[in-house]
């Protein structure tokens, strides 16, 4: 028998990872890109590619580069810690480059059809019906890893917004938003509180005459910029924090992050805070900097959902109305489907049932894997090579799956407990969390760290692993496919989050200083204080006993 053969189909961050995965486990990559490049929806193009997602041209990533990078390849040093987009198509193409990744894609060649072979129940095998120039070709695979992104097809609910169709002004969704100067001196509404919809209010807000970001339900906002200035996710991604949730009551973690977001602005008086039930934990956070900065010069106003538009204007569901609106952007998100798949994967109101989010449990052979098909509140990439990793030992048999039956119950049990905590949307379809899912697969992977013989063997490594931020070095320190840097990419990886910030390096400072008679009046006024207040409480005790 032969080596497998396995078809990636698309690109993008997922495709490239798939590639190297296949790769990695002797199989052998045919990946299919419709476009003439890789990366996907990062690599930006003043035209939006039909078939192909689109950003805008200051797009800056909303994780940070320790959080995002493939687990065996650091992003470099030098790097910054959240990074434009042109740098992200930089590492990708490092990435593609080193491990030789380009020589298996065909590009300019669009995957038409996915079908089974009449003996798929025996063989598992698939065709595929590709076209490259208007030219149609057919081959058969073991394999099919789709890698083709959930953040494509705009969706555009027109519907729920009615008399935008008299509306004279100009309307688009957000995909179809490139730059800020054609907007200068215009009145504009941006519909969503998402990233994309926070992001493009803001830079609008710099040229257009007055910027209204409505939202029906409002959202937290996080910054990219946590504590001491650490990069937010390598703040909140940790094992530590995981374990504090398991063990803390939901309800006072939420009493404690919401404290904590509302010291550096409140979000109920700037408008934002969220009308429901579900505290900052159970939501999908908004990551922007400078929105409270835009809101409280006024060049942001936040308006509640539109109830209707007129020919100029907008009436919001409070009843209060703005005149002269010129554009309007819907931020409103996206959905996906797989037109070349047929039967195999339906998607119905953005849901598609997939065991673990990778395999249908209803095939008869294991053979295709959707990848990168999640809303993590972490990065996508570490997430995309897990899966591959564990896909490609399916492929090869080398790892099981459980019953169609068992893997229905398992998606219907982690549906349901996703629908008691988030509000029913079309984001939150995909959503899930991060440490413990990508734990999950790596666990059916086998490429768990095992923390307990860690803390025993390598103390060190196990603190940083603990309570350092959870970075992908963390799924390579075992086999199969460990990477012999992982121990010391961990150990360093604070090191590479500071080389970038230091263009300017400081002399020894020791920070502000108190006198030392200062403090020792300090401290005995302290003391004399807690010893006046217990003698009082005693008093009183007493009292109250006698
Ligand atoms: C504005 C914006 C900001 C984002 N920011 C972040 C972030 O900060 N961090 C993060 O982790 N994620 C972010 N994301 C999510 C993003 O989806 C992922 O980072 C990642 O790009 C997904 O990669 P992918 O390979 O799954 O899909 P894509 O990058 O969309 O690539 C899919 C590829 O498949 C090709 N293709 C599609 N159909 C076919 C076909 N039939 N035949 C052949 N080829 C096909 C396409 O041409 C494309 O190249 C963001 C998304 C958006 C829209
Ligand atoms: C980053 O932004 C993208 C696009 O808006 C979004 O899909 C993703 O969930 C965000 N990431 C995090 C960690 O919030």
């Amino acid at each position: 028998m032969g080596r497998k053969r396995v078809a990636v189909i698309g690109a993008g961050v997922c495709g490239l990872s798939s590639i190297k995965c296949c790769l990695d486990e002797g199989l052998e990559p045919t990946c299919f890109e419709r476009s003439g490049d890789i990366g996907g929806l990062w690599r930006f193009e003043e035209n939006p590619e039909e078939g192909r997602a689109s950003i805008y041209r200051s797009v800056i990533i909303n994780t940070s580069k320790e959080m995002m990078c493939f687990s065996d390849f650091p992003i470099p040093d030098d790097f910054p810690n959240y990074m434009h987009h042109s740098k992200i198509m930089k590492y990708f193409r490092m990435y593609a480059n080193h491990f030789d990744l380009l020589k298996y894609i065909r590009f300019k060649t669009i995957v038409v059809s996915v079908t089974k072979r009449p003996d798929f129940s025996t063989t598992g095998q698939w065709d595929i019906v590709t076209e490259t120039a208007g030219k149609q070709e057919s081959a058969v695979f073991d394999g099919v890893m789709v890698c083709t992104g959930h953040h494509t097809n705009a969706h555009l609910p027109l519907d729920s917004f009615p008399g935008i169709e008299k509306f004279k002004g100009r309307y688009f969704h957000s995909r179809d938003y490139k730059k800020p100067q054609e907007f200068s001196g215009k009145r504009v509404i941006v519909i969503g509180i998402g990233n994309s919809g926070t992001d493009l209010a803001v830079e609008l807000s710099h040229t257009a005459d007055q910027v209204f970001l409505s939202t029906r339900r409002g959202a937290w906002i996080l910054g990219r910029i946590g504590e001491e200035g650490y990069p937010m996710d390598t703040i909140y991604i940790t094992r530590y924090l995981e374990f504090l949730k398991r063990i803390v009551p939901l309800c006072l973690l939420n009493y404690f992050a919401e404290k904590k977001l509302n010291a550096k602005f409140n979000h109920a008086i700037y408008g934002l805070q969220p009308n429901s039930l579900h505290g900052v934990i159970l939501q999908h956070p908004t990551f922007n900097d400078d929105l409270p900065n835009r809101i409280i010069s006024g060049k942001v106003l936040v308006k509640p959902n539109i109830r209707e538009f007129t020919e100029t204007s907008a009436i919001f569901e409070d009843g209060t109305r703005e005149e002269d609106i010129d554009v309007v952007v819907f931020a409103t998100g996206y959905s996906f489907s797989f037109p070349f798949l047929g039967d195999c994967a339906k998607v119905i109101k953005n849901q598609v049932s997939l065991y673990k989010f990778v395999f249908p449990p209803q095939l008869e052979k294991p053979t295709l894997a959707f990848i990168g098909l999640i809303q993590p509140l972490g990065a996508i990439m570490p997430i995309a090579e897990l899966q591959g990793r564990w896909a490609t030992r399916v492929f090869k048999g080398l790892n099981g799956l459980p019953s169609a039956s068992n893997m229905m119950a398992d998606i219907a049990q982690k549906r349901e407990e996703m629908a008691k905590r988030y509000v029913k949307s079309q984001r939150y379809t995909i959503q899930m969390d991060y440490i413990p899912y990508m734990d999950e697969v790596a666990c059916l992977a086998g490429v768990k760290p095992k923390l307990l013989s860690l803390f025993l063997m390598d103390p060190k490594l196990a603190v940083e692993v603990f309570f350092g931020p959870c970075t992908s070095y963390q799924y390579r320190l075992r086999r199969p496919g460990k990477w012999d840097g992982a121990r010391k990419a961990i150990l360093t990886q604070r090191e590479r989050i500071i080389k970038p910030l230091k263009t300017r390096v400081l002399d020894d400072y020791t920070g502000a200083l108190v006198p030392y008679y200062l403090q020792i009046f300090l401290i005995v006024a302290l003391l004399t204080v807690t010893f006046l207040l217990l003698t009082f409480l005693c008093n009183q005790l007493c009292i109250s006993f006698s």
